[in-house]
């Protein structure tokens, strides 16, 4: 122990020699110009990835101690604004094992979609896929790639992204919203409510549930089953075990059996079970029926392998629950802290729906600021702190030359940055610019029947939103 302690000053030597420890801190330019460079794919004397700058990168490590002793990952937005400015529209960062560039611009956002080939891959989730292999479970929508992800999510697209199915799902995600309202009257003390967080989590769950398996689970009543309990709670220690095994290699944690591996395995078994269960009961029930089951018509009108629904079902689940929760309560408190807004969204909700009257997905149809404050929200307070890309071959982005395989993190926070005015607010010009630039991956396609890598739940979310009671 002692020698150790005394040998941390040579090894600090030892790193700085190697001159490992800082990458370039040359700025690259933070202000968003679409210059042809950017987004015609050639650039005349592009420079390599070591060019681009970045924070400290120790062996091994990276900016893991850097980023911990500015917060850890739940700081890790702060984190990377604050490298944004300083670093400009991209940098890279190495976090243990995990090493991507990252990019917050509009320019190079849109460059990279446009240069995207029809099978984009997303950072490959090393635990997730661990996992399914261990269980010779099958992989779904958010871990699956090249063809097999194209065939899977053409089988879900028609009823995750048209919205004339979406629409349909209106009365259950309504009856669902209508029960939140009831649970918030019952659950408030004094107008305050102790965990609006967890009431969202169960609303989200119990919707996407709902859905997906035709089945209440009874989330919003006072005494929640135990079954249904279990289940959400599975999906929170997943999603909370799996950041450290992508940081820090997952082979490593399945070999010394970790607790986080052993738990992170032993809520999957759960998850999987509980949907199982849920989706052959659901076949079962509508198996001699021509009701228009979600499953179902998925299940029959695709060639998808039982094991391939349950995996692509699950994962639904999965991406359904904490984003849609966590957006909402963003709208909420972005809402609270806007009367005007906040005003003018009732009264468009009172002009659209009449009283008494039941929303429905054709009344959204009318509701274009309902929309814009969702949207708005998103962008200001996104969920998701950045979505990933891996290159699928070499690829000019601004001034630099990156090769196939590397990844990239795009800071959806900061992509929309340039758009902001002195008042950290878009004007509405600015705003349909920004929706503009957005052109067909808003509709979830990208033409030609082509599915594009974009969330399969932005349909249903949107629904899920709508006014559950005026
Ligand atoms: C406001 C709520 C939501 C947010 C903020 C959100 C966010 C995201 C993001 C950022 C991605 C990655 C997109 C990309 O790589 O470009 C994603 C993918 C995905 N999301 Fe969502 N999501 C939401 C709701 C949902 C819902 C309700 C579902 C389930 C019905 C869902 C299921 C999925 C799936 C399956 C993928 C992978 C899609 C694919 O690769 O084909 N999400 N989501």
């Amino acid at each position: 122990m002692r020698a150790h302690i005394q040998k941390g000053p040579q090894i600090l030597e030892l790193l700085k020699k190697k001159s490992v420890g800082l990458q370039h801190c040359k700025p690259t330019s933070s202000v968003c110009v679409l210059d042809s460079k950017d987004a015609a794919g050639s650039a005349p004397c592009a420079h390599s990835l070591d060019s681009i700058p970045g924070p400290t990168n120790w062996p091994l490590f990276g900016s893991l101690f850097e980023l911990l002793r500015k917060g850890g990952l739940k700081r890790q937005h702060e984190a990377l604004i604050n490298y944004h400015k300083k670093f400009g529209k991209i940098f890279q960062m190495k976090l243990g094992s995990f090493e991507s560039v990252h990019i917050g611009a509009p320019c190079l956002l849109e460059a990279l979609y446009r240069k995207e080939g029809n099978y984009p891959q997303r950072l490959e989730i090393k635990p997730w896929k661990a996992y399914r292999d261990m269980r010779d479970e099958a992989y779904g929508l958010l871990i699956l790639e090249g063809k097999d992800w194209q065939r899977v999510r053409s089988a879900f697209q028609q009823k995750l992204m048209k919205p004339t199915e979406v629409m349909k799902l209106d009365g259950k995600i309504n009856e669902v919203s209508a029960d939140l309202i009831k649970r918030i009257g019952r659950a408030q003390v004094n107008g305050k409510i102790d965990d609006l967080y967890f009431e969202l989590n169960k609303w989200s769950f119990e919707t996407i549930c709902y859905v997906l398996y035709d089945k209440r689970f009874g989330l919003l009543q006072d005494n929640i089953s135990q079954e249904a309990m279990d289940f959400i709670t599975s999906v929170k220690t997943m999603m909370s075990t799996f950041g450290l095994m992508m940081v820090t290699p997952v082979e490593l944690h399945k070999t010394f059996n970790t607790t986080t591996w052993q738990d992170h395995t032993a809520a999957w078994d759960r998850i999987f079970s509980t949907a199982k269960l849920y989706i052959d009961k659901n076949l079962k029930r509508h198996s001699n029926d021509n009701t228009g089951n979600f499953l179902c018509d998925i299940y029959h009108q695709s060639h998808l392998t039982k094991k391939e629904l349950y995996a692509a079902t699950t994962e639904l689940q999965v991406g359904g629950v904490e984003t849609t929760a966590n957006s909402m309560l963003w709208v909420i408190f972005n809402l609270s802290r806007n009367p005007c807004s906040q005003a003018k969204l009732l009264k468009e909700i009172q002009d659209v729906v009449p009283a008494g009257e039941t929303p429905s997905a054709e009344h959204i149809k009318n509701m274009p600021y309902l929309k814009a404050c969702l949207k708005e929200s998103m962008r200001v307070s996104p969920s998701v702190p950045f979505t990933s890309r891996t290159l699928d071959k070499d690829t000019v982005l601004g001034d630099y030359t990156l090769s196939k395989g590397v990844s990239i993190s795009l800071l959806d926070l900061l992509t929309t940055a340039p758009y902001m005015n002195s008042d950290s607010k878009p004007s509405e010009v600015q705003i349909s610019a920004l929706h503009q630039t957005a052109g067909p991956a808003a509709h979830g396609s990208g033409g030609a029947g082509v599915p594009l890598r974009l969330t399969a739940g932005s349909r249903g979310a949107e629904g899920a939103a709508a006014p559950p009671g005026v």
